[in-house]
């Protein structure tokens, strides 16, 4: 395995930010014939310990193929959330990131939640420090709290409401009705953008996700104009000037969606590339083109592909299935209070469709809601 260390901005209890650096590794390619393989070794160990693999969009093909194959799921944030809670099995296979297999474990304490690697990590995850966010919210008692999913279990115990990007405009939008001015962590241009669209008072913690910091708003200009037809598809997670070239803002799901549904032939797509891969397979007809980062050799750290979403690899899963390693275990009380901001997201989406679709009409400017 190959690791390489990747820079992400680190903000302390007084609001100031350095760069702190941590390390990603690749899983070593298989053989076809050892693909082949290890894809039926994992299919047969599903089966028979009644676990289900639920998968991020941004993971690796074959992962994404095998979690569809087996019953299992490939979504956003928010709904690999909803369906490891309410889905029958008494194991859940997460391929993404740590957050994402702890949101899970805290949702559905009685289970066992496996990852194929624990390094597997997100630098805004990394840059909000739980015990600095602590001091931070302190120093704000008047505000809410409201985190996006990408933080620990520490720092959600300390929120008030937990978000995604699929509904973090209705939340906030509704907050801001009942005059609750807040403090945001840890993506500050999910954050800008929410602050735009809302006119809430909100007070930004400065993480950033690496990946989609790398988006460029002057070359993506310059690609329009080779595209005119094309319609440009964000990710919130990216510079405020890639935003504004956008016609369609929103979640990874939202993305999909506007490919599926949109009208036009081509799309440029601004996310993490793992996303293609069922963009492809949704829309077949449709071109997708790649927003442009700052480079896009394989080993550079700006190729829009996530280095903590490339630990997924199929040795993994399938060790993790059979030695039962990779285990995610969040100490009771903790899950307990880090639940409580979590359950008020799902109640929120459940109870007010109506309010997530008018919120998501502003996300998702040019095809309706999502
Ligand atoms: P979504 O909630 O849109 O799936 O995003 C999660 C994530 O980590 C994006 O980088
Ligand atoms: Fe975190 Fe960015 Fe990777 Fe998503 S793409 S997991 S936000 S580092």
């Amino acid at each position: 395995m190959n690791q390489e260390l990747f820079d992400y901005p680190l903000q302390d209890a007084e609001g100031i930010t350095c760069t702190a650096s941590a390390w990603a590794k690749v899983p070593s390619p298989l053989s076809a014939s050892e693909k082949t393989e290890t894809i039926q070794a994992i299919k047969a160990s599903l089966k028979a310990q009644n676990a289900v693999l639920v998968a991020h969009y941004y993971v690796d093909s074959d992962i994404q193929d095998l979690a569809w194959e087996t019953g299992g799921l490939v979504a956003d944030s928010l709904e690999m959330a909803r369906f490891g809670k309410n889905h029958p099995a008494q194991k859940l296979i997460v391929a993404g990131v740590k957050f994402m297999g702890e949101s899970a474990k805290i949702l559905s304490p009685e289970k066992t939640v496996l990852m194929p690697d624990l390094d597997a990590t997100c630098s805004l995850d990394l840059g909000c420090p739980a015990e600095d966010f602590g001091k931070f919210c302190d120093a704000h008692p008047d505000r809410e709290v409201v985190v996006y999913a990408n933080t620990s279990a520490a720092v959600k115990a300390r929120a008030d409401w937990m978000v995604t990007s699929s509904c973090a405009l209705a939340i906030v939008h509704h907050l801001k009705e009942q005059g609750k001015k807040i403090l945001w962590a840890p993506d500050r241009h999910l954050g800008r953008y929410i602050q735009d669209q809302t006119g809430a008072d909100m007070l930004l913690w400065e993480g950033h996700c690496i990946v989609h910091d790398e988006f460029k708003g002057i070359e993506l200009a310059q690609l329009k104009e080779k595209h005119p037809s094309a319609l440009v598809l964000v990710h919130p997670e990216s510079p405020a000037n890639v935003v504004e070239l956008a016609d369609v803002v929103g979640s990874t799901s939202a993305m999909i969606k506007a490919v599926v549904e949109g009208h036009a032939k081509e799309y440029i797509v601004a996310t993490d590339k793992g996303i293609l891969h069922r963009m492809r397979q949704l829309a077949p007809g449709k071109t997708l083109i790649e927003a442009p980062t700052a480079g896009n050799s394989a080993t550079c750290k700006s190729c829009a592909h996530c280095p903590w979403m490339a630990m997924n690899g199929l040795a993994g899963i399938l060790n993790c299935l059979t030695h039962q390693t990779g285990e995610i275990n969040i100490e009771p009380t903790l899950g307990k209070q880090a639940k409580v901001c979590i359950d008020r997201m799902l109640n929120f989406t459940t109870e007010h469709p109506e309010l997530l679709a008018k919120a998501q009409h502003g996300f998702v400017k040019n095809i309706g809601s999502a």
